[in-house]
């Protein structure tokens, strides 16, 4: 955002809160346990694959940057702490993982991040037209219930050229198709559909990557068992993660 966001409104208070019997379609099992789902997002391998994977995107797209979706803030706390010049903003629906996000934030003495309650189909209101020059989305698009008004959004508030660089589960994997099928509050994600959508809505596809052999349980691999990962991974089927990188003509 060019501006940082100014959140008069208590975020319990805000539309996107609902009760707690709504909440829990947002994240599956962890809508009520912000430090549960913190817990199993900070640390592991896929962790640090993931933080240097959107590293990657950061030095080669300079400006602001919106996460759509943000969870407990992992991501955008991690980012923001290595890039004190630049804004980081963080839409989520939970107000609770909102309120832990912030306060995690403060606690590390980060000025240059900040997370709002809102919708990827419903950006807060200080998201301005033309505002964001890098869009991320990690593992949030399939959790949405209008992919078309999230795209709109994202159209309306990228800047001429913006990256939208988004990472959802890969539902060619077996394993990931299952979990995703069978959990109530999740939803597999179609890729193909998600791309015809966005380029209709003035967004092209410039690249598209695969991640991931081991679970996000796995703490630390040795270095050959990575450098396997990163030859297994290219496989449609193997990979648990699916990266899309989008640019708006
Ligand atoms: C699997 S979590 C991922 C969170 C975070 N991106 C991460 O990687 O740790 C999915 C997140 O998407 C949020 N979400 C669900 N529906 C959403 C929507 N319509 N717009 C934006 N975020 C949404 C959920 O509340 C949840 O925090």
């Amino acid at each position: 955002m060019s501006e940082p966001y100014s959140s008069a409104m208590p975020s319990s208070d805000h539309p996107a809160a609902r009760s707690s019997e709504e909440q829990r379609r947002y994240n599956a099992s962890y809508d009520e346990q912000p430090e549960a789902y913190e817990s199993l997002r900070a640390e592991g391998h896929m962790t640090r694959r993931r933080v240097e994977y959107f590293e990657d995107v950061l030095r080669r797209v300079p400006g602001t940057v919106l996460e759509i979706g943000s969870g407990t803030g992992t991501l955008l706390r991690r980012l923001a702490g290595s890039h004190p010049e630049r804004r980081f903003t963080g839409v989520e629906p939970l107000p609770n993982y909102v309120d832990f996000a912030n306060a995690r934030s403060k606690d590390l003495g980060l000025a240059n991040v900040v997370f709002e309650v809102g919708t990827g189909e419903a950006l807060p209101a200080g998201a301005a037209d033309g505002s964001v020059d890098l869009i991320v989305s990690v593992d949030a698009l399939h959790h949405v219930e209008d992919l078309d008004a999230v795209i709109a959004e994202a159209s309306r508030v990228a800047a001429p050229g913006a990256r939208w660089r988004a990472m959802e589960p890969n539902r060619l994997h077996p394993y990931v198709f299952l979990w995703h099928t069978v959990t109530a509050g999740e939803r597999t994600f179609d890729a193909g559909d998600f791309v015809r959508r966005a380029q209709a809505a003035g967004w092209r596809l410039a690249g598209k990557d695969r991640l991931y052999i081991f679970p996000s349980t796995v703490q630390q691999v040795p270095p050959w068992a990575e450098r396997l990962e990163r030859r297994l991974e290219r496989v449609p089927f193997l990979s648990g993660g699916l990266a899309l990188d989008l640019v708006k003509e």
